[in-house]
């Protein structure tokens, strides 16, 4: 039987049921994108990264005439996310120095003091203050924008493009293709604004149109594809998580407590809260190369698989009492930056700003808790899951 993903029951707190059900007894499972097609769902654990790092399962086969697609937005051609080894290995050489972890660490910081500043205007708002619009969100687009060279004042503009981006709704689907256009053409004016600029490299941006100038083989459409992809990537994900960390934190209170009474366990239970948060309703997409076969099933060339990452994270397979939020979990393996060669570029960046934006809080606010009942909070249909909105009392 074909099932249509995201599930009935998704966009709330818990997972549905159906992912339990799927990794037990149908770990390959037939379902039917938003988007109308046809592919296969893998569930368990060692299927999931199989899909993710092995090469017969490509990427750049998801932007071919005729692939299948998830959500409503065509993939953008010439990124890493649409892309496989040689060409995503040369992309991907281009900014891995910026993202790796001993320099990013020099942003750590900057990005502490900004959640400071930013837990200032949590507290000028009081009671009732939506956490999400007032914190969650403005910390990793304030980082993004800083670290590729996007002014912040235009955040109004690209959030919505980047909202209408990854839409799960219907009724958003005429303004989708439009969304894209519009953040392409910004991104391609700021470049074009740079191209003008000839003194020392003063963002990422910058960085890539000198490496074209001086010679790497990079393209224009490579170049934007780059800016659009860093800064929806950059951003979207880590304010996601921000939201979900702190509304678990807080659905479970004596975890909260656990952390003010000892902040030391912040770097664990920022891994443990993206293990049990989610990360997407739906997984993510390959298209097979060549015939696989898949717990005794053929999947065949050009046909599409998703990898559910959220499903793998709750494996019984690999983690003890899986739906139970531990947060000093030991050899915690989740694959909530994915695996293989796409392996999330900005997974350091995202723990340094969930790291800094907990601590921030917990030092600001050790008796916040959330203003409506956990299971009430709205989601938004997305295909990146996220919290609509996070309303809290200080204390
Ligand atoms: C908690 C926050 C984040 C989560 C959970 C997350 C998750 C992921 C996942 C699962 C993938 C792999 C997708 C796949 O294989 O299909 C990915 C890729 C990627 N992420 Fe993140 N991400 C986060 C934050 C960030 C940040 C802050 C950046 C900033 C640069 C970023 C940039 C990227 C890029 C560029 C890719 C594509 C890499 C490639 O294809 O080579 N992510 N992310």
């Amino acid at each position: 039987m074909t099932i249509d993903i995201p599930f009935a029951d998704a966009f709330q707190f818990d997972p549905s049921p159906t992912w339990t059900r799927l990794r037990e007894e149908e770990p390959i499972a037939r379902v039917r994108t938003l988007a109308g097609a046809e592919v296969w769902l893998v569930t368990r654990y060692a299927d999931v990264r199989m899909v993710l790092a092995d090469p017969r399962f490509s990427r750049a086969a998801v932007v071919k005439d005729g692939a299948p697609r998830v959500a409503l937005a065509k993939p953008l051609p010439s990124s890493l996310t649409t892309t496989d080894p040689p060409e995503h290995t040369r992309l991907r050489r281009l900014v891995s120095g910026t993202f790796a972890h001993r320099g990013i660490e020099r942003t750590r910081p900057w990005v502490a003091d900004l959640a400071k500043t930013l837990a200032d205007d949590v507290a000028s708002a009081g009671d009732g203050a939506d956490l999400r619009q007032l914190f969650a969100l403005p910390l990793p687009i304030a980082v993004i924008c800083h670290l590729l060279g996007v002014p912040y004042a235009d955040r109004e503009r690209f959030r919505e493009w980047t909202e209408l981006g990854y839409s799960m709704s219907m009724a958003e689907r005429d303004r989708v293709d439009e969304a894209m256009v519009s953040m392409q053409a910004y991104i391609g004016a700021l470049v074009a604004e740079k191209m003008t600029y000839a003194g020392e490299p003063r963002d990422l941006l910058d960085e890539l149109v000198r490496a074209r100038e001086e010679g790497d083989r990079l393209s224009e459409e490579e170049l934007i594809a780059f800016g659009v992809n860093l800064l929806v990537a950059g951003h979207e994900t880590s304010a996601n998580q921000i939201a979900s960390c702190v509304a678990t934190l807080l659905r479970f209170r004596h975890l909260w407590e656990q952390l003010v009474a000892d902040h030391e366990l912040v770097p664990s239970a920022v891994e443990e809260l993206l293990r049990y948060n989610r990360f997407s309703e739906v997984g993510q997409l390959r298209v097979a190369l060549e015939d696989v076969e898949v717990e005794g099933v053929v999947v065949r060339a050009g046909e599409g698989v998703m990898a559910a990452l959220n499903s793998a994270n709750r494996d019984p397979r690999v983690f003890d009492d899986p739906d139970a939020v531990v947060l000093t979990r030991p050899q915690n393996q989740h694959l909530s930056f994915g695996a293989g060669p796409h392996f999330c570029l900005g997974a350091q960046l995202a723990r340094i700003e969930l790291q800094e934006a907990l601590l921030a809080l917990l030092r600001r606010f050790p008796d916040i808790r959330l203003a409506k009942p956990a299971e009430e909070l709205e989601w938004r249909r997305v295909l990146v899951s996220g919290l609509a909105e996070l309303p809290v009392v200080l204390g």
